[in-house]
């Protein structure tokens, strides 16, 4: 059901600091910040190929990354999110497996505005699963 690892977010206590070391000690092609303000987020992405990281820095107090930081003051991995062909079969299908699905299960439209859902982290490993439609 799962297909292309779409990109991996890591909240990060600074961006810039963050977004730098990816560039200049990794050697990532890294892109300019966005500001999602729907999302309460700031996102700098990393393309590493194959994939993408996303930076995430919170825009305000309350957004999910900013609990995240609390929580975690160095930052760390916030989620993982993968493709999907078709959401809602997969969320279905999903449902049918026992996992749980983040919210009202209704998918939303995400910060790169497509529809995604979210993935209980107690139910895959302690991780976050966000599910992407292209
Ligand atoms: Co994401």
């Amino acid at each position: 059901m799962i297909g292309k690892l779409n990109h991996v977010a890591l909240a990060v206590p600074d961006l810039t600091v963050a977004a730098n070391r990816w560039r200049d000690v990794l050697g990532g092609q890294v892109s300019a910040p966005v500001a999602l303000p729907k999302h309460g987020v700031t996102e700098v992405f990393v393309d590493t190929g194959n994939s993408k990281i996303a930076l995430l820095d919170p825009l305000r107090e309350g957004s999910p990354i900013a609990a995240y930081l609390e929580r975690n003051p160095d930052g760390g991995m916030h989620h993982m999110c993968f493709e999907v062909e078709d959401i809602l079969a997969a969320r279905d299908q999903l449902l049918a497996e026992g996992a749980r699905v983040l919210g009202d299960g209704e998918p939303k439209i995400g910060a790169h505005d497509k529809p995604v859902l979210f993935l209980h982290p107690k139910d895959f490993d302690g991780t976050l699963i966000e599910l992407e439609q292209l």
